[in-house]
C-alpha cells in the first residue's frame, strides 16, 4: 500500500492491540506509538509486554499501558472489567487490533485433536467476539474509531481450526461492519498481512528461509492507514503486501 502516514496521526488516539508481546502485534504497537497513540499492550506473557513497554518510552512515545490477559482462559467477566478500566483510564477507544492468534497443529480434519480445536477457537474466534462485544460501547462514543481483524486466507488442506477461525473472522467482519454502516460510528476493516518473519510464520513453514520473508516493519503503512482518519471504508479486507 503506497501510504505515507503523517508523523502525528495517531496522536492522543487510545489503542488496544492484542498479542502485543511478540510478532506484527509488537510492531504495530510500537508503530502506533510512534505516531502519537497511547498504547494498551495487551498479552499473556508479562515479561514480552513489558519489554515492548520499554522499547516505547525509550522511543519517547506516549508511555503505554499494559494489560495482561491470556485469552484462552479469559471469561466474559475479564473482557467487561477490560472494558470499564479502559472507560475509567481514558474515557474513550480510538483502535482495537484483534492481533493475537494461536496456530494449533497441522492436521487432517479426521485427526484433529478436540481439545486442541476448542483452544484455536477461543483464542482465535471467541476472544475477538467477546472483546468486540464489551468493548463496543466505548467505540460507539468514541469519534472515528477503527476495529481491525487480522485474517490469514487459508482455506486448505490441514490448516485446521486456525483457517476455519480465521475465515469466520472475515464473516465477523463484514457482519459487524454492515451493523455499523448506518452511520458508520466504528469502522471495521480486516488484514491480510501476508507472509511476515514472526514466530508464528516459522513455525507454520519451519522449510521456507526465514530471511525471504517480510519484516513486520514493511507492511505497517497499511496498518497505519487502517487504525487513522484517512481511511473512510468498512467491511473491506486489505491485503498489507499488494
Ligand atoms: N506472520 C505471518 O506471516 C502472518 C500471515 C497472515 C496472518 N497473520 C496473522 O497475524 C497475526 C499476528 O501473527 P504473528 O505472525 O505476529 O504471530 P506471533 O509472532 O506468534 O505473535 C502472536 C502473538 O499473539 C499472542 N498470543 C497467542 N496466544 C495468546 C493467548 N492465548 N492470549 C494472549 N495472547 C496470545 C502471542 O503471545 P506470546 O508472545 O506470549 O506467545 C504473540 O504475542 C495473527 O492473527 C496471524 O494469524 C500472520
Amino acid at each position: 500500500m503506497q501510504y505515507q502516514a503523517p508523523a502525528d496521526l495517531l496522536k492522543d488516539k487510545i489503542i488496544l492491540v492484542t498479542g502485543a508481546g511478540d510478532g506484527i502485534g509488537k510492531v504495530a504497537a510500537k508503530t502506533f506509538a510512534a505516531h502519537g497513540a497511547t498504547v494498551v499492550l495487551l498479552g499473556r506473557t508479562i515479561h514480552k509486554l513489558e519489554d515492548v513497554y520499554d522499547e516505547i518510552v525509550q522511543a519517547g512515545s506516549p508511555e503505554p499501558a499494559i494489560y495482561p490477559l491470556n485469552l484462552e482462559g479469559a471469561t466474559p467477566k475479564d473482557y467487561e472489567d477490560l472494558a470499564n478500566t479502559l472507560d475509567e483510564q481514558f474515557g474513550a477507544l480510538h483502535g482495537l487490533l484483534h492481533n493475537a492468534a494461536f496456530l494449533g497443529a497441522s492436521t487432517p480434519i479426521r485427526q484433529y485433536d478436540i481439545d486442541l480445536w476448542y483452544k484455536v477457537m477461543q483464542v482465535n474466534l471467541n476472544a475477538p467476539f467477546l472483546l468486540t462485544q464489551a468493548v463496543l460501547p466505548l467505540m460507539e462514543k468514541t469519534p472515528d474509531s477503527s476495529i481491525l481483524f487480522t485474517v490469514d486466507d487459508k482455506s486448505s488442506a490441514y490448516w485446521g481450526a486456525y483457517g476455519i477461525s480465521k475465515d469466520a473472522l472475515v464473516s465477523f467482519m463484514k457482519i459487524l461492519s454492515d451493523e455499523m454502516n448506518s452511520d458508520i460510528v466504528v469502522k471495521v476493516n480486516a488484514i491480510d498481512p501476508g507472509p511476515v518473519r514472526t514466530p508464528l510464520r516459522i513455525k507454520a513453514f519451519p522449510g521456507t528461509n526465514p530471511n525471504e520473508m517480510a519484516q513486520p516493519d514493511s507492511i505497517m503503512n497499511s496498518y497505519l492507514y487502517l487504525m487513522g482518519t484517512d481511511n473512510y471504508d468498512t467491511g473491506k479486507i486489505f491485503k498489507a503486501q499488494d
